[in-house]
């Protein structure tokens, strides 16, 4: 049974002495809001609020999140158990299906994924084209954006397409990603494999070679499988509004997304995995002075920002960043792998939790600020570490494009404005200016 969101309850909004209701809406976790579609019709203002922290955009089934609780789920799991239980395949079945599948429907889905692990031989040689240090987000981009060339069919009726549309992206982004990494090295793509899971089958074409096998290790397997599931999606992000932004004008899946991706290359948003390293070796190159860092990220005058701390929406530990911090020594434990910059990271956490200035301000570590430790680990480079965000966040991506398209209340994203420009003026010809 849906959801009855009206439940009755009006806002009384008093202006220019006349009171104007407005309806109350409360979702199934007791969020509330006051639907202001009516308001420029009833009162001749629109509402103001850069950025957005104080707007919903939608009505949505898919996730929720309690910035003050530290509480995430997907379609009403924990995402703790999710993590701990699933595959990603299995979450991002979940994302777009509303449901964890049967195994049989499971069976279905990897074979689907399966069959669209390969990208077209012609899509290859773009690779060659881009310079040498091309960034991965701009290939990446661009690449999901050619799919609409390759596989037209998605412009049709896309709904009657979406299973395929959503597991050609989820499969074919995997594989993009892979050979994009094999190209910057000069060295030949590695093809999808019909014997791996889909973590498993990502690692072999990030690292087998020719001249030296890539052993699949099960616990590295099992915690990019646990990172992407966290990555899964996250209501109303930057990226996942892009997506819904840009698909509100019926554009189709691909396009997108392709959009979503350049949202995401942000080093306020998913480019701060990425940041989060880069910082965290400039202070161990720099003796590991962390403490002048957290000065910097004081002090109002410096633009400098702790990269992977804070959060719109978190004003308390982000349950993500939890699990990938036990994750991060699990996995360098495993591996035998020491980093020095998990016990930077940790020490420069302890410093900032205690300081007035982050405690004040809600500041706390975010889902970007250890994931880069174990992408480190496992081998990935520091420059692709937002691709591996992308690579988690596509579910999230397809599931909020197809509840738009879905929504029979759609209509194009168009927000309004005030205007503060010049008044008319009178046009002045070149020759008298
Ligand atoms: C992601 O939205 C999502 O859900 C995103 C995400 C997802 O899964 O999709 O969770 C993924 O993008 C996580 C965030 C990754 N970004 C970073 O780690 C970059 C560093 N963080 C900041 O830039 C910032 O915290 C944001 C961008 C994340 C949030 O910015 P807001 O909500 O606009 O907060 P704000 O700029 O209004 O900050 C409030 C105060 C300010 O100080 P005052 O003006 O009150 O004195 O906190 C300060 C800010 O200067 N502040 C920081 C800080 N973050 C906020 N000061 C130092 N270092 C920081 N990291």
């Amino acid at each position: 049974m849906p959801h009855n969101y009206y439940t009755g309850e009006k806002a009384e909004l008093k202006i220019d002495g006349q009171v104007h209701e407005l309806p109350v809406i409360v979702g199934t976790e007791g969020e509330k809001a006051i639907d202001i579609r009516s308001l420029r019709g009833q009162t001749g203002y629109v509402a103001f609020d850069s950025g957005y922290a104080n707007t919903g955009s939608c009505i949505s089934n898919i996730t929720y999140l309690d910035g003050e609780r530290g509480v995430l789920s997907y379609r009403g799991y924990d995402i703790a158990e999710l993590a701990e239980n699933c595959s990603f395949v299995e979450v991002a079945y979940l994302l777009d299906h509303g449901s964890l599948p049967t195994r049989a429907e499971l069976g279905e889905f990897s074979q689907m994924l399966n069959d669209f692990a390969m990208i077209h031989e012609d899509m290859i040689r773009f690779f060659d084209s881009y310079p040498p240090k091309s960034p991965p987000m701009a290939i990446l981009s661009s690449m999901v954006n050619s799919l609409c060339s390759f596989y037209p069919e998605m412009t049709e009726n896309p709904l009657e397409n979406i299973d395929r549309m959503s597991a050609r992206l989820l499969s074919k982004v995997r594989t993009i990603a892979a050979f994009s990494y094999k190209k910057s090295l000069g060295y030949p793509v590695v093809y999808p494999r019909h014997d791996l899971s889909y973590c498993a089958n990502f690692l072999n074409m990030m690292f087998d070679s020719p001249v030296r096998p890539y052993e699949i290790n099960h616990k590295v397997v099992a915690a990019l499988n646990k990172l992407l599931i966290l990555h899964g999606d996250h209501e109303q992000n930057c990226s996942t509004s892009t997506v819904r932004m840009v698909g509100s004008a019926r554009v189709n899946l691909y396009a997108s997304v392709s959009a979503g991706i350049s949202a995401l290359w942000g080093p306020l948003h998913g480019g701060a995995n990425q940041a989060v390293m880069e910082m965290l070796q400039s202070i161990h190159e720099s003796g590991g002075d962390y403490r002048q860092y957290v000065e910097r990220a004081k002090d109002p005058k410096d633009p400098f920002r702790l990269a992977g701390f804070g959060h719109r929406v978190y004003k308390t530990y982000d349950p993500r960043c939890r699990i990938i911090k036990q994750a991060c020594d699990e996995v360098l434990d495993d591996l035998k792998f020491s980093d020095p910059l998990l016990d930077l990271a940790k020490e420069l956490e302890e410093v900032a939790l205690k300081d007035d200035y982050f405690v004040e301000r809600n500041l706390y570590p975010n889902v970007d600020f250890y994931s880069g430790i174990i992408y480190r680990a496992i081998g990935i480079p520091t420059s692709m570490f937002t691709v591996m965000f992308a690579l988690g966040r596509l579910p999230g991506w397809i599931a909020h494009w197809k509840e738009m398209w879905d929504d029979p209340a759609w209509r194009i994203s168009r927000p309004r404005q005030v205007y503060i420009g010049p008044l008319s003026r009178p046009f002045v010809p070149i020759d008298q200016r």
